[in-house]
């Protein structure tokens, strides 16, 4: 807010939580530029009631939330927060990875609810993060820096891109194979792909069912890339050893959903990029991408460039 003011004229929703929906149209009918968080929903509607929009400013990476399709047809600049918030996500992607494994919050209860009376050969064994194979679906920024951390726990890592990662193979010893591959080998699987058409439900049944019986999916990327109802049938019935998840379906996640209730299942509140430094990177970079496209020239972290006009 710093860097907008007396640059532009802003108002701000103070409140905690998306912005009104009511409200978003009414103050979009006006705005010449939207700074908004994961939790508001931009698309089409909206975009077609906002006439002098020329910016939607995304404090986040994903941009799943904004119809970019739409906003492109009307020559809207979309912009997202790429790099600040790398490293904070994958330490998120490795603590689940580990507490998943040790069992950490299942041994936080325990120890709490008064039931440790003695040190025990067999008191809450883990699986070995160390050594074990790591697949990673996704070897983008945040994927590669998954990888990095996964290098000094000697894992072997197997990953899933598009295009081959030349440097992260020759540095990191990964090894680029097909899906099914990376689910039948690994003990771990981390999710680090955006939400899109393609990748909405990549696992799903078939793909719970074809892993390792002890191993753990671990999913920071967004909810809806995981098939939800499966995945509490396969932590639930054993087809897999359980699930480290930062994200989910519907968030705040409800209360009643079933894979709460399950002791082999960590969760967070969408904490990926929750440090204050990733979250201050996050801030300025949102407020420079809005403040380039207001003034004319061309945002750094375009998501559009084809609706870009000189
Ligand atoms: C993102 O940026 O997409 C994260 O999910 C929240 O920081």
């Amino acid at each position: 807010m710093r860097l907008l003011a007396g640059r532009v004229e802003y108002e701000v929703w103070e409140k905690i939580g998306p912005v009104n929906r009511d409200i978003l149209l009414q103050k979009g009918a006006d705005a010449d530029g939207l700074l908004v968080t994961l939790s508001d929903r931009i698309d089409d509607e909206l975009l077609s009631l906002c006439p002098n929009l020329k910016v939607v400013g995304n404090y986040a990476v994903g941009y799943d939330n904004i119809d970019v399709e739409a906003a492109t047809r009307r020559g809207v600049l979309v912009t997202n927060t790429p790099d600040v918030l790398t490293n904070a996500t994958a330490d998120i992607a490795f603590l689940l990875i580990l507490a998943s494994a040790r069992r950490m919050v299942e041994a936080n209860e325990f120890l709490r609810s008064g039931d440790w009376v003695t040190w025990h050969p067999n008191l809450l064994l883990g699986a070995d993060v160390s050594e074990a194979v790591l697949g990673i679906v996704g070897m983008g920024k945040i994927g590669q820096a998954v990888a990095r951390r996964a290098k000094g726990f000697d894992m072997e890592i197997l990953y899933v891109n598009r295009s081959p990662k030349p440097e992260i193979e020759r540095i990191l010893g990964a090894k680029r194979v097909s899906l099914e591959e990376l689910l039948v080998k690994s003990d771990f699987v981390s999710l680090h792909c955006p939400l899109s058409d393609e990748t909405r439900g990549l696992i799903g049944v078939k793909e719970l069912r074809s892993m390792k019986k002890a191993a753990f999916l671990i999913n920071t990327s967004r909810g809806p890339v995981v098939d939800q109802k499966a995945l509490f049938k396969a932590c639930s019935e054993g087809w897999i050893g359980g699930a480290g998840l930062d994200v989910f379906d519907n968030e705040p996640v409800p209360l009643d959903e079933p894979l709460l209730t399950l002791k082999n299942v960590t969760t967070l509140p969408h904490l990926g990029s929750a440090t204050i430094k990733a979250r201050e990177g996050m801030a300025r970079k949102a407020a420079e991408n809005v403040l380039a496209a207001l003034e004319g020239s061309r945002p750094e972290n375009l998501v559009n460039p084809e609706a870009f006009k000189k």
